[in-house]
């Protein structure tokens, strides 16, 4: 039923999309992303190329099952000596490939939707999950200002993302993310401790056995 809706009203203004609020400050946009899914892929495709992605290690020396990369002004690191934004890539000594017009427009469209005008990212993670993938539960306090939202787009196959408290301890509620949904978190949220669960098998149409993740950030 749902599903219905979203795909009948997706990108028509007079009526917006799904709105399911995670708590105060916290927005899931159901679908949001999904008129411009060809586009998202054929950027990503491209970033990659220039900025392959990569398996960072944590500062403990673990390895990370997520592979990442990143695109704007500044990327978001880890290696042994901890967590930046790094305005080149280590692996090339290059800047990070430019963040695509698209992309900031989708993020600062999906902030003012979910109450947060005027929103300018500087900063693009993209994260790949393959199956097994997943990322405990963090909060992202390594960006200058926390008085910007966090815009994470979900593209491939279906996570479930865990959205918990301002407590490490507090209990993480799960959701569905799928294909398009976009979450947006920010003011009284923006330092809500959230993860991903591992990720399921499956094939998506689009992206095969893989899910991507965009999340936006103004860092500096
Ligand atoms: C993140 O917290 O950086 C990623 C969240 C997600 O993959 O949905
Ligand atoms: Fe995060």
């Amino acid at each position: 039923m749902r599903g219905m809706t979203a795909d009948l009203f997706d990108g028509l203004d007079d009526v917006g999309p799904a709105r399911e609020p995670l708590g105060p400050g916290a927005m899931l946009l159901r679908g949001f992303a999904r008129p411009h899914e060809t586009e998202l892929i054929a950027a990503i495709e491209a970033i990659i190329t220039q900025a392959p992605f990569r398996q960072m290690v944590t500062p403990g020396g673990h390895q990370m099952s997520v592979a990442m990369t990143n695109c704007g002004s500044f990327g978001w690191v880890t290696d042994r000596s901890g967590y930046r934004y790094d305005p080149v890539d280590p692996e090339s000594g290059k800047p990070w490939p430019a963040m695509p017009p698209l992309f900031r427009k989708l993020a600062e469209q999906a902030a003012r939707e979910a109450g947060f005008p005027g929103f300018a990212p500087d900063a693009c993670l993209i994260n790949r999950y393959e199956p097994g993938a997943k990322m405990s539960l963090h909060q992202d306090r390594d960006e200058r200002d926390i008085g910007a939202p966090i815009v994470s787009v979900s593209l491939g196959l279906p996570a479930t993302f865990l959205f918990g408290g301002l407590k490490r301890t507090d209990k993480a509620q799960r959701y569905r993310l799928l294909h398009g949904d976009v979450v947006v978190w920010g003011g009284p949220a923006r330092l809500a401790f959230h993860g991903v669960a591992p990720l399921a098998d499956g094939e998506h149409g689009l992206l095969g056995r893989r899910r991507i993740n965009l999340t936006f950030r103004r860092a500096r």
